[in-house]
């Protein structure tokens, strides 16, 4: 086991489909992540690409029973750290660099380092990490890129995301090595703007009773 892998992998086994958000208005967190709850979606990835974002991670972590909230988009050691102090239970990057590893190896809260080619995978395995976030996943070769990396690359485990939806989330879940997915179609933007919480908790519904 690398650096955390078993408290992380006990998020991400939760369940198929880590949504993505993008909050606007950190007054939608809580409602927005209620209604992921009741569809059956706990871990949780809060981007931190709006200014709302922090305070919807703590809001998230104070008020949601039963969601395990985690930031991504984390670029750098000061967004690690604030990211974590706002009760972020795991850590999510696009890529990789010496300065999150150093913030992650100083953190009792896991990271799911980002990369996306044979080279950065062998450069986080022998940081210790076996679990990864393959991004972005459609766009740098998809399914059969990953599938193709699993017989040299063998033990290590990825949640792809980026360009994922119902379509194609099935032919990233038949890979063995691939854990869960992650994206940010459970939680589109008109139903936030719009409130349809309902609308939320059927997208996370879908999404929960997705299997390989
Ligand atoms: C991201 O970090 O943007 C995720 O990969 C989500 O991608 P998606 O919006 O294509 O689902």
């Amino acid at each position: 086991m690398g650096p955390r892998t078993e408290s992380l992998l006990s998020i991400l086994k939760l369940q198929p489909v880590v949504p993505v958000l993008i909050i606007e208005d950190a007054r939608t967190a809580v409602p927005l992540a209620r209604a992921l709850v009741a569809g059956g979606l706990k871990a949780i990835e809060i981007t931190m690409r709006t200014e709302a974002a922090l305070e919807a991670v703590r809001l998230v972590a104070a008020e949601v029973e039963g969601a395990e909230v985690g930031a991504g988009t984390i670029l750098n050691a000061a967004h690690f750290e604030a990211a974590v102090a706002a009760g972020s239970k795991f850590i999510v990057s696009p890529g990789t660099t010496q300065e999150l590893l150093d913030a992650a190896r100083g953190s009792s809260v896991p990271l799911l380092p980002g990369a996306a080619t044979a080279s950065e995978v062998m450069a986080l395995r022998e940081e210790g990490y076996s679990v990864l976030k393959f991004f972005p996943a459609e766009q740098a070769g998809g399914a059969a890129y990953l599938k193709a990396l699993s017989s040299p690359l063998a033990g290590i485990q990825f949640c792809p995301t980026g360009g994922i939806s119902l379509k194609n989330a099935k032919d990233y879940l038949s890979l063995p090595n691939v854990i869960c997915i992650g994206g940010s179609w459970v939680a589109p933007k008109e139903l936030i703007a719009a409130g349809d919480w309902a609308g939320i908790t059927k997208l996370a519904s879908e999404a929960f009773a997705l299997t390989a």
